[in-house]
Order: structure tokens, then sequence, then C-alpha cells
């Protein structure tokens, strides 16, 4: 059982908490009004890409040694023409050099929210630098239905936020619905 504690309230951190908690553990959700109580094992950062410089800074020693899952899309909604970050890095690689007291994941990104709702298996793409971080979210994960699988290294957020990307791109021009997605064939 791992304490988990999610910034946001809202329809990706609502999913993703009840999944943590199929799986045994404690979840607790912070919104952008609330007061910052104790930090658990695991971080989510279920908020937009433009709110987590501002948490990291605000919580830098609570961070420390901390499993921290960046589930963003760094859209840029304003052009949905590409994402805010260059094409050589990465939204979490990004938050690392933030805070490089934690231990970043990147997962959740390429999973809409509809599609995490309920108990059915669904597969989640993760990449992180970190073995004993991914390890980690596998374990506490465990029991929630949900099919975790390696996508390597932290470059890999690169593709992560690319694919996630495209999904909601293809969502927004109804080629696929907001239940729907990529889904990986073995
Ligand atoms: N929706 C999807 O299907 C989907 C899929 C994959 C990835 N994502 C990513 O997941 C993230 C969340 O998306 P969402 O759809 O769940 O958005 P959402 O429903 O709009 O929820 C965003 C949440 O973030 C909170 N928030 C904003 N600033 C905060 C702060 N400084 N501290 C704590 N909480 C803060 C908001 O609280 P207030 O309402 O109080 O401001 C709200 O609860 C985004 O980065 C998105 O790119 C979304």
């Amino acid at each position: 059982m791992k304490n988990i504690t999610i910034f946001g309230k809202g329809n990706m951190a609502k999913v993703i908490a009840e999944r943590f908690t199929l799986a045994g553990n404690h979840v607790e959700m912070f919104g952008s009004k609330d007061p910052v109580g104790k930090i658990g094992d695991i971080v989510v950062l279920a908020v937009p890409y433009s709110a987590v410089a501002s948490i990291l800074d605000a919580n830098k020693s609570e961070l420390t040694g901390k499993v921290v899952v960046d589930i963003t899309n760094p859209v840029n909604f304003g052009t949905m023409d590409g994402l805010l970050v260059s094409a050589d890095s990465s939204a979490t690689e990004e938050f690392v050099k933030l805070a490089p007291q934690a231990s970043f994941v990147k997962a959740f990104n390429t999973n809409f929210a509809s599609t995490l709702a309920g108990d059915k298996n669904t597969t989640v793409l993760f990449a992180s630098n970190d073995e004993n971080a991914k390890a980690v979210l596998v374990e506490s994960l465990k029991g929630s239905q949900l099919d975790l699988v390696d996508a390597g290294s932290l470059k890999r957020a690169r593709e992560l936020e690319a694919l996630g990307f495209l999904q909601i791109t293809l969502a927004i021009r109804e080629k696929i619905s907001w239940m729907g997605g990529f889904s990986l064939v073995e």
C-alpha cells in the first residue's frame, strides 16, 4: 500500500485515483485552491502543463526522492499544430531540470480519461530513466486492471507526447472518439 498524492481534481485525476484505489493504495487529491498537505510516496501531476512548474517550485523539498508521474500533454492549444516543447525534448525532461531531486516517470498521457474509467483492462505506456521508480509505479498499480508497458528511457517521453498529441488531433477531427485511442497488438 502506497500513499498517492494527486495534484488536480479534474477528469484525469479522478480516474487515476480510482485505479490506484482499486489497487489498494491510499489517495489524496489537491486542487488549485486546496492547501497542500503531506506528500505521499507517489505524486501524480494531473494538472495542465502550464501549472506544473509552480507546483514543483512550491513543493521542492517535499518532492525529494519521490516518484513523480507526469501525465501532461504539452499541446499548443493556441495553434493546435504542435507541442510547447522542442522536438529534442519533452515536458517531462524539462520538469526533471526544474526538480532533479525527484524521480520522474512519464505515464498515462496516451490514455484519454474516459478509457481509464471503470475497471476494464487498458494499456498504459510509461517511460523513465529510473528503474526503481518504474518498479514502484508498476507494483503500486497491481490489481488496478491496467496493463503497464515499459516504453523505455525518459527520452521516449518525446514519442509518448507526440503520440498523445496525434491522438488528440484525431479525436478533435472526429476520426476517433474520445473513448478511443491507439492500442498495442503483441
Ligand atoms: N483529459 C484527458 O483525456 C487527458 C489524457 C491524457 C493526459 N491528459 C493531461 O492530464 C492533465 C489534466 O487534464 P484533465 O483533463 O484532467 O484536466 P481538467 O479536468 O481540466 O483538470 C485540471 C485540474 O488541475 C487543477 N489544477 C490547475 N492548477 C493547479 C495547481 N496549481 N495545483 C493543483 N491543481 C491544479 C485544476 O483545479 P481547479 O479546477 O481548481 O483549477 C483541475 O482540478 C493535463 O496535463 C492533460 O494534458 C489529459
